[in-house]
């Protein structure tokens, strides 16, 4: 048998009926970017996350950029981060000239270690951002009341935790900013690049709405003046029109060109109906592999009152080489996220990053044992037993 590690297209095939008309009508319209389908699809996220404000954006890396710069990261700064997550995080941070601190991870959950972030602090520290690694949420409230003790703003990296929960709320709506990746292969996965930044915060959202676009208008102006800039105020001695807006040619900080487009939002308009009904599957798959997976095997053990999207199924493995070629050799797909922690990328150095501590021998021990089995809404039950009795083999020695 063969089971894929994911199955992009069997999801395509049970909604290209509802994707084609609307990418038909915004063919149509030509309305490809801002408009109707962006509103709504923001609008709907609102709902669903609960959350006051929604930007679209486009991509996940852009939305951590654009919440850092929102929260005044600047050059210089400290952010502390978890070294267990994908690049992007930690790019992002140094994107906007800021220096990562990296922070270890917990051997049961693989997220950022709350009893490491305080030694990690220094005058330099203006943030926090935890990443809710494979979708489960990391313990936020310990969190947010060290970052509220010293001050700093706490930013999620959401990318992988659409829909998780954390006592009862949405991943997005747990400190000052989500940032969400709408990359093909997330939970909620775009047919191309996206992102969102979430907050309930009006005046964050008026800051990630100037720097995505240009830094222009009203935004713009109240960026700069949010920021410790001079109070501005836009130019209203020209009528707006539609064909002539001089709000949109005021730059008042320098931005991005960072937009969700509309045949994205379209298509992740119609997914975000089915995403309650994908996490669920994910979490019956996540359930049978709990029942059926040998105890060799060192499983997740994720805290009571999270309830983890299941982005990743990642188990550890002190065999992960031999393990994964046995269960690519039988046809059951496999990953391993990620073998590089953060803090050894050789893009980061002393003079772009720092290690809090002597070591991370967590997140090192995670990145070398780490595999990661299929976990798509699509499996069927003949594969989830499949996957569970290959792994089962491998550690019987057939
Ligand atoms: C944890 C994490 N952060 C950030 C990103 C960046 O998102 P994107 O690929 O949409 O830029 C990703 C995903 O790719 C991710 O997994």
């Amino acid at each position: 048998m063969n089971v894929p590690f994911l199955d992009l297209q069997a999801q395509y095939k049970d909604i290209k009926n509802e994707i084609a008309p609307a990418l038909l009508d915004i063919l149509d319209k030509c309305c490809f970017i801002g408009g109707p389908y962006v509103n709504n699809f923001e609008k709907e996220v609102e709902n669903y996350l609960d959350v006051k404000h929604v930007a679209g954006c486009a991509s996940g890396t852009d939305a951590l950029v654009l919440g850092l710069k929102a929260c005044n990261i600047k050059p210089g700064d400290e952010v502390i981060t978890t070294a267990f997550s994908f690049f992007a995080t930690a790019e992002a941070i140094a994107c906007v000239g800021a220096i990562p601190v990296f922070v270890d991870v917990r051997p049961e959950d693989y997220n950022i270690d709350p009893n490491k972030i305080e030694e990690a602090i220094t005058e330099k520290t203006k943030a926090i951002l935890p990443v809710h690694i494979f979708g489960a949420p990391c313990e936020m409230d310990r969190i947010n009341e060290i970052a509220k003790r010293h001050g700093l703003k706490v930013i999620e990296d959401d990318a992988q935790a659409i829909g998780s929960e954390y006592k009862g709320r949405k991943a997005g709506t747990l400190a000052d900013l989500g940032c969400f990746s709408f990359y093909p292969t997330k939970n909620l996965g775009g047919a191309g690049d996206g992102g969102m930044v979430t907050t309930n915060d009006g005046d964050l959202y008026t800051m990630i709405k100037a720097y995505k676009e240009h830094g222009a208008g009203e935004a713009g102006a109240r960026t700069l003046e949010l920021q410790g800039g001079p109070a501005e105020t836009v130019s209203t001695s020209e009528q707006t029109t539609d064909l002539y807006n001089p709000y949109k040619y005021f730059n008042y900080v320098i931005g991005h060109n960072s937009r969700l487009d509309a045949i994205q939002s379209a298509v992740l308009s119609v997914k975000l109906k089915h995403l309650d009904k994908y996490n669920a599957k994910r979490a019956a798959i996540a359930k049978r592999y709990y029942e059926g997976l040998t105890d060799k095997l060192i499983l997740p053990r994720y805290a009571a009152d999270t309830k983890p999207c299941w982005h990743q199924f990642v188990v550890l493995s002190e065999q992960k080489r031999d393990l994964c070629a046995f269960l690519s050799e039988n046809g059951v797909g496999n990953g391993t996220f990620y073998p590089v922690p953060q803090h050894r990328q050789k893009a980061f150095n002393a003079a772009n990053s720092r290690v809090s501590g002597e070591s991370l021998p967590v997140a090192e021990m995670i990145s070398a044992q780490s595999v990661c089995l299929p976990v798509f809404p699509e499996m069927t039950d003949d594969q989830i037993q499949y996957v569970i009795e290959t792994v089962n083999r491998f550690y019987e020695g057939k």
